[in-house]
């Protein structure tokens, strides 16, 4: 997953009219998809308690961060934001005027009470897996007291959202996120997830499958399913067997009015035949693939207790590509694990030749404290990382170049999204999920229209409309 994603999240529509919305929320995302999802949540949690949420700061009489913990940077970036809307808070009390600060998401999870010991303007602390509970927490935190909520509930935050914010669930565009599993018992030993987000939970298939129809019914063409260990999603299917991720797939692939389905993130451990199959069978599903290695070293790859070996990966990914030619693949890296050598380095270089990824995010190695990695002997140096990640970046770049410049001269199909920056263009999405520009009314948003590609820029493809090469 790439936690660089940091969207605002949109107002949600007009709220039901017995119900006064009279303060402002501001949520502001850090961190991966899940938390772009679980902010919409939470924004729906409060606007059924009366909030509206607002995209300026200024604006807010809350102002909540939904915050990540992946690396030492992400958790630093939250305590320079709650130093500054410290400040916010003071001249706000100076006019007489309230400002709740909330800090939700991952930090909230792994730093609990510490956070109100550090930041003592934050009223409310609230874990992932309490967002329910967030405006009771408010309301209790009114009291004059900060409130900190990061036990892991034991009832389902997805079952617990109020009747108005589970009937708010809809179209904020044509795109959407669907978290159908959270949490992981993988314990990669550089990771923090697992402390933060627990173990695997599935969600039924009847609540997904209820929610990819309210999407649907409002708008949304694409969804993407969501896990931080997506593919590990296991739940009884309506026939009574119990389904895995690929089973899913090609039961929400029959939504009426949805056109694409893709998921994220998948652990190599968990590619099943079934899932490989709806890759081979489901035009709906995508053609592209997360599947983070992390390092192409089987040293490495067992001292982070990945539990697979690199020439396992390169099988598994020959095998999805004999499935699915076309599938772009996409993958996460980290560089500088406790230990790791130069030729360790150079078997993560080969790894990569030999995949060719369309997309990747790579990492510096970040020691978490209470993670095994942290007590690994052999911490590599800054500088040592710094030198390996830019060698990474190069080539990997240069493989996400390839690709785009491979992509010129296709027909594609165009799942036009937004309005682009100039008048009379819009942004589309490409099948391998790249943003492409071409000419088309905003009327047509929502719409898959064939496109040929002409040409690329720096993060996105150019293109013009084309008409559908019917194949003979
Ligand atoms: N569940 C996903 C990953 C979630 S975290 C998976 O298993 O692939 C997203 C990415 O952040 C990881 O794939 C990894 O590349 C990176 N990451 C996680 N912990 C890190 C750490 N301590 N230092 C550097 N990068 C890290
Ligand atoms: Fe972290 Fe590993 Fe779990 Fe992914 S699989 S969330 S990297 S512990
Ligand atoms: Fe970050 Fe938590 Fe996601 S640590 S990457 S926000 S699961």
């Amino acid at each position: 997953m790439n936690e660089h994603v940091s969207i605002p999240v949109p107002a949600p529509m007009a709220e039901p009219a017995e119900v006064a919305a009279t303060r402002k929320v501001f949520i502001k995302t850090y961190g991966c998809q899940m938390n772009v999802y679980d902010s919409t949540r939470m924004g729906d949690a409060l606007a059924s308690d009366g909030y509206e949420t607002t995209e300026t700061m200024e604006d807010a009489d809350l102002i909540l961060l939904n915050t990540c913990h992946i690396r030492e940077k992400a958790a630093d970036k939250v305590y320079s934001a709650l130093g500054r809307l410290r400040d916010m808070k003071k001249a706000r009390a100076a006019e007489g005027r309230e400002l709740m600060i909330g800090v939700a998401g991952c930090v909230a999870q792994a730093e609990g009470e510490e956070i109100v010991r550090r930041a003592p303007a934050v009223d409310v602390v609230i874990g992932p897996q309490t967002y329910h509970r967030l405006p009771d927490a408010l309301r209790r935190a009114r009291g004059g007291k900060p409130v900190v909520e990061t036990d892991y509930a034991l009832e389902d935050k997805f079952d617990h959202l109020p009747a108005t914010a589970k009937a708010a669930i809809r179209s904020r565009g044509v795109t959407a996120f669907l978290t159908v599993q959270e949490g992981c018992d993988k314990f990669c030993t550089f990771c923090v997830v697992p402390y933060t987000r627990g173990s695997e939970v599935s969600r039924t298939v009847a609540q997904i499958v209820a929610e990819a129809q309210r999407l649907a019914d409002s708008g949304v063409r694409e969804i993407t399913l969501l896990g931080q260990n997506v593919n590990a999603w296991r739940a009884q299917g309506p026939d009574g067997r119990v389904w895995s991720l690929g089973d899913l797939l090609y039961h929400l692939a029959q939504t009426p009015g949805l056109a694409r389905l893709r998921y994220t993130t998948s652990h190599p451990r968990d590619m099943d035949d079934r899932l490989i199959e709806a890759h081979r069978d489901l035009r709906t599903l995508m053609p592209y693939l997360h599947l983070p290695v992390q390092a192409g070293s089987d040293r490495i790859l067992k001292a982070m207790n990945r539990r697979h070996t690199a020439a396992e990966y390169l099988r598994l990914i020959e095998r999805i590509r004999a499935a699915r030619p076309d599938i772009a693949i996409s993958g996460d890296f980290i560089v500088g694990f406790p230990g790791e050598t130069e030729e360790d380095f150079a078997d993560t270089m080969r790894l990569v030749e030999a995949v060719g990824y369309a997309q990747a995010f790579s990492f510096k190695y970040s020691t978490r404290p209470g993670t095994p990695g942290a007590d690994l002997p052999d911490h590599v140096s800054e500088e040592v990382k710094a030198e390996r990640l830019e060698r990474l970046q190069a080539l990997l770049l240069k493989q996400q170049t390839d690709f785009a410049k491979s992509c010129v001269g296709k027909v594609i199909d165009l799942l036009l999204e937004k309005p682009g920056r100039m008048p009379g263009q819009v942004i589309g999405r490409s099948p391998w999920l790249q943003s492409v520009n071409v000419d088309a009314k905003t009327s047509q948003i929502g719409d898959i229209i064939p496109v040929r590609i002409i040409g690329t820029g720096p993060n996105s493809l150019f293109a013009e409309p084309a008409e559908r090469l019917i194949k003979v």
